[in-house]
């Protein structure tokens, strides 16, 4: 049935599931306090670079309206969904004012039976707090829920409307069975539990994840210190079942706006309750060593060559995303910067947000791959953009100073890019 729904937040999240809930037939109200954002999304433009996001805006920009008015929005819906930010403090414990300051206003304009309805990854226990802080202002009756978010930046709309499973955390039999009847259309798997293993659910999607990579970079490392293929290594696995062949892609480590943060915030959550998390502390270390062992691998090279020109193909934490939040290539580019090379750096459509990261300092921001390429001494590969594995080897070989691919995403081949006259150096490749 056709739901009155309110979304506190236009980030990714919060954009994202306002726009599907609206394709599934809902009435949506969408808020943010940027002014600026309501008035762009009003005109039909997003705030971020998400595949497909903006053409289904406009299909069905009839189900969904964008304001700044908090109350009339929350007084207007019959479930409120709350996708604002949860930051990590500076120390890596999470940061709740942005969902406080929600919850709070949200409950002042409460006038009637309504859902509350956490989407934002927040710490276990946020629910229960929630409630009792609806309680101090509204004396009527409400549900509190927790339904995590798993979308991807870049597979947003398909994660969304084709997810694996759907998790709510519901205490209340008439909370489930409206929250089901918002979901009827998605045939998924639907996980029906407690606020907590609701909340926790998702820290554990995402620190299960990490370890994946991390281990697989570990692997890797074995991998180029006994001349085997990483590549296979995770192939011949990946087919076990209980294993999976997805996220098992050796590389620089991870970034974003989701892991590095929820991961320090699972450590925190556990440390706040006398446990040490010893797997997770180690799946953040070996994360930071993998950009340490590229660097150094670049710092080996040139000194091997004499060469002081970097071309770096990438900016963005990962393909398909203007996003450059804890992006490996931001930091690798920095530590470049410092030692005092020349970087040429090309990224399809994340460079204005990474100007914004970047100090002006021996850098130049090329209009294409070849550009970027052109009088190098080594061309590392950082970002696993689809169009970089297309690119014409033999004309970049040609415009390169020195011959030098240090391939961070494992996108080519080895055996093929030497053949080519490349000196190649992938992840844990043979
Ligand atoms: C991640 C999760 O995958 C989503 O399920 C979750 O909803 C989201 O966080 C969130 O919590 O909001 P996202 O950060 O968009 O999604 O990106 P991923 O595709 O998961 O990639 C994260 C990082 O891991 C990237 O830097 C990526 O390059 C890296 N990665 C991923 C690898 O290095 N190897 C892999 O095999 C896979």
């Amino acid at each position: 049935m056709r739901k009155k729904i309110a979304i506190i937040g236009t980030g990714y999240v919060g954009l994202t599931a306002g726009i599907c809930l609206a394709s599934l037939g809902h009435q949506v109200i969408c808020v943010d306090k940027i002014k600026n954002k309501i008035n762009n999304l009003k005109n039909g433009i997003l705030p971020i670079y998400e595949p497909g996001l903006d053409q289904y805006l406009k299909k069905y920009k009839t189900n969904i309206e964008f304001t700044q008015n908090l109350p009339k929005a929350v007084s207007k819906s019959e479930i409120i969904f709350i996708a604002v930010g949860t930051p990590s403090k500076k120390d890596k414990s999470i940061d709740l004012s942005y969902i406080k300051q929600a919850t709070k206003e949200i409950a002042k304009q409460l006038n009637a039976y309504k859902i509350i309805v956490n989407k934002s990854t927040v710490p276990v226990g946020t629910g229960n707090w929630t409630k009792k802080e609806i309680k101090k202002y509204y004396k009527g009756d409400f549900s509190v829920v927790s339904n995590p978010e798993f979308l991807r930046e870049g597979s947003a709309i398909k994660d969304f409307l084709e997810p694996d499973r759907i998790v709510i955390g519901a205490e209340d039999k008439k909370a489930h069975e409206i929250m089901l009847d918002i979901y009827s259309k998605i045939h998924a798997p639907k996980i029906i539990t407690d606020i907590k293993s609701a909340e926790l659910i998702k820290y554990a999607a995402n620190a299960f994840l990490a370890t994946k990579i991390s281990f697989i970079n570990e692997i890797a490392n074995i991998c180029d210190r006994l001349d085997a293929d990483v590549q296979k290594v995770a192939q011949g696995i990946g087919y076990d079942k209980r294993i999976g062949k997805y996220f098992l892609n050796a590389g620089i480590g991870y970034g974003g706006s989701c892991f590095p943060k929820d991961i320090d915030g699972l450590v925190s959550i556990s440390n706040k309750h006398k446990y040490t998390f010893k797997l997770l502390n180690a799946v953040i270390e070996v994360n930071k060593n993998q950009q340490k062992i590229f660097i150094k691998k670049i710092n080996s090279i040139l000194k091997k060559i004499k060469g002081n020109t970097v071309c770096v193909w990438g900016l963005a934490f990962k393909a398909n995303t203007d996003d450059v939040r804890k992006s490996p290539s931001i930091e690798i580019i920095k530590n470049l910067q410092r030692t005092g090379y020349k970087i040429r750096v090309y990224d399809p459509v994340a460079t204005a947000n990474a100007k914004k990261e970047l100090l002006n300092k021996n850098i130049t921001f090329c209009k294409n791959p070849y550009e970027a390429a052109k009088n190098a001494d080594i061309l590392a590969l950082v970002t696993d953009w689809p169009e970089f594995s297309k690119m014409d080897m033999i004309k970049v070989k040609k415009i390169m100073h020195h011959p030098y691919l240090l391939d961070g995403r494992n996108q080519f081949e080895p055996e093929e890019m030497k053949k080519l006259g490349f000196y190649y150096e992938g992840i844990g490749r043979k």
